[in-house]
């Protein structure tokens, strides 16, 4: 008893199970980093995303054929549906997209290495921003919010405005490793507030400025809470109180402040702003790590 007390007290991060998918495809450099920043900070993590790029493919879902060609950057031969690369079985591809490769990882894959569900979906870091309008297209928003909706799994969607498509074997580029180590901070964050990680159906869209001459490094950013669409004057209900106001700001605004600040809006399945109240529940779980605007 006394022991299990003692481990309570530990200021340990805690280590959790995570499916990690994207839409630039399983190669791309983006989701190798993240996958490295996790594994890094102790967690289990299984990577189940589609064989190439399916940028823009949104929610949709069709069973995996076999492939003709190659996968993205010569990283599979030709002929399978699935894959999995040859020394890491925690590394796979599903040749379809975003969204049936989540499922495939959460429904297939996991139980394999986790005995269950993971504990969290995480998907990108997506070259590019995901803002606004454009979670309905992303194919990273779509294996996030299937997650947190049929999936039954919390889940963060990563979007970062610097950087271009790049294989997983070329050398690493800086905003790569960076957007990783935030997004690996903000999973922290969120394992540390306890479970149930993130309330029923709810996902978080996270967008990273750009890395540049004065956002140089992981602590430079600071991480702002923000709503994904503009709100109806008379029509949209508030948002929960935060900063003084019962507004919070559009995610785009926020990335696009001078300042190096990070987005964090609340989503539900269906790709629309949670109300306040489950916007509250994330607010009350990430605390001090949020900052206002200037
Ligand atoms: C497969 O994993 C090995 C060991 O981690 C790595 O060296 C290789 O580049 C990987 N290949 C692909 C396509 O993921
Ligand atoms: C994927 O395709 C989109 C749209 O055609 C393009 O903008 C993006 O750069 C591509 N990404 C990769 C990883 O090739």
């Amino acid at each position: 008893m006394r022991s299990s007390l003692a481990l309570a007290l530990l200021p340990l991060a805690q280590a959790i199970n995570i499916i990690s998918s994207n839409d630039d495809g399983w190669a791309e450099a983006n989701i190798r980093s993240i996958f490295n920043a996790l594994s890094s900070a102790g967690h289990s993590v299984v990577l189940s995303a589609p064989a190439e790029n399916q940028s823009g493919s949104g929610s949709r879902d069709e069973t995996p054929s076999a492939r003709t060609e190659p996968c993205e950057f010569d990283s599979c031969t030709a002929g399978a549906s699935y894959g999995t690369n040859e020394t890491d079985t925690r590394l796979n591809w599903v040749n379809s997209y975003p969204v049936t490769s989540i499922k495939h990882g959460i429904d297939t894959i996991s139980p394999q290495f986790f005995n269950g569900l993971p504990d969290l979906a995480v998907s990108g870091p997506n070259v590019g921003n995901n803002l606004g309008i454009t979670v309905y297209f992303s194919g990273t928003v779509g294996a996030a919010s299937y997650a947190a909706g049929t999936g039954g799994v919390p889940a963060i969607a990563f979007s970062g405005e610097s950087g271009s498509p790049t294989a997983w074997n070329a050398e690493v580029p800086a905003y790569s490793t960076i957007y990783a180590e935030l997004a690996a901070k903000v999973v922290d964050r969120v394992v540390a507030a306890g479970s149930p990680y993130l309330p029923e159906d709810v996902w978080l869209n996270v967008n990273f400025p750009a890395v540049d001459d004065t956002c140089t490094s992981a602590d430079d950013f600071k991480f702002v809470l923000s709503r994904i669409f503009a709100a109806v004057p008379l029509i949209t209900d508030d948002d929960v109180e935060s900063c003084g106001s019962t507004r919070l700001p559009m995610e785009s605004s926020v990335v696009r402040t001078d300042g190096c600040y990070v987005s964090i809006s609340v989503g539900t399945s269906d790709k629309t702003d949670a109300d306040a109240t489950l916007q509250g529940d994330i607010l009350q779980k990430l605390g001090d790590f949020l900052t206002c605007l200037p």
